[in-house]
C-alpha cells in the first residue's frame, strides 16, 4: 500500500463514489451516500484529496481513501467527508489524511460526526479537533451529529 496523500484529479470521481458507496456498511442507520456528479464537481473544485492502493480494490479500482473540504462563506473549511476503503482501516490512512487536509487549512475546519462513530471521532480528537456542540436531528429525526472544530494551521 503505497500512503502518498495526492488531489484527486476528475477522472477519480467514481472511485471515490464508489467508495463513498460501501464505507457505511454496517453503519447503523439509512446512509445515503452523495451523489457520483457532485463527487465530480468537487474532485474539480473541492479539495479533495485520495490516497491510492497498489493493487485493485473491490468496486473502488485504486483509490483506496479519499477526504473533500471546501470552503464556507464564514472565513472557514468544511470537512465534509473522510473514508478509508473496508480493506484498509485501522492502518493509519484515515488519521494520514486528516493530517494532510488540516495542513492546506489556513482557517478552522468544521466537521460534522455521528457521536457513535467512535473510530471517526478517535481519528478527530487525535487531530487536534474537539466537540464544540451537539445537535440532535441534524439530518432526518433520528441522524443526530457532534459538530467538531479544529484552529487550522493559519495562526
Ligand atoms: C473513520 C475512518 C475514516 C478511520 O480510518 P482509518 O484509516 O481506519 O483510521 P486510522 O487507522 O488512522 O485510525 C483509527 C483509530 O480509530 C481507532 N478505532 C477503530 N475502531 C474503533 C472503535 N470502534 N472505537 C474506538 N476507536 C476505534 C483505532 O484504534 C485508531 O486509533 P489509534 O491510532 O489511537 O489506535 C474509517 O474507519 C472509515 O472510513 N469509516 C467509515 C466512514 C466514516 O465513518 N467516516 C467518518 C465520517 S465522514
Amino acid at each position: 500500500m503505497s500512503s502518498k496523500v495526492e488531489c484527486a484529479k476528475p477522472a477519480d470521481f467514481l472511485g471515490i463514489a464508489a467508495l463513498d458507496r460501501i464505507s457505511w456498511e454496517g453503519s447503523g442507520s439509512q446512509f445515503i451516500p452523495d451523489g457520483e456528479h457532485v463527487w465530480r464537481v468537487w474532485c474539480e473544485y473541492a479539495t479533495v484529496l485520495v490516497i491510492r492502493s497498489a493493487r485493485e480494490l473491490p468496486e473502488t479500482g485504486d483509490i483506496a481513501a479519499a477526504l473533500v473540504m471546501f470552503p464556507t462563506e464564514r472565513h472557514e473549511q468544511f470537512l465534509h467527508k473522510i473514508m478509508v476503503h473496508p480493506e484498509c482501516r485501522g492502518q493509519g490512512l484515515g488519521t494520514e489524511l486528516m493530517q494532510a487536509g488540516l495542513q492546506r487549512a489556513t482557517v478552522p475546519v468544521l466537521l460534522t460526526v455521528n457521536p457513535e462513530n467512535q473510530a471517526a471521532i478517535r481519528v478527530y480528537e487525535k487531530s487536534g479537533y474537539r466537540i464544540r456542540e451537539r445537535v440532535d436531528g441534524y439530518y432526518r429525526s433520528h441522524e443526530h451529529r457532534y459538530i467538531m472544530e479544529h484552529p487550522g494551521n493559519g495562526s
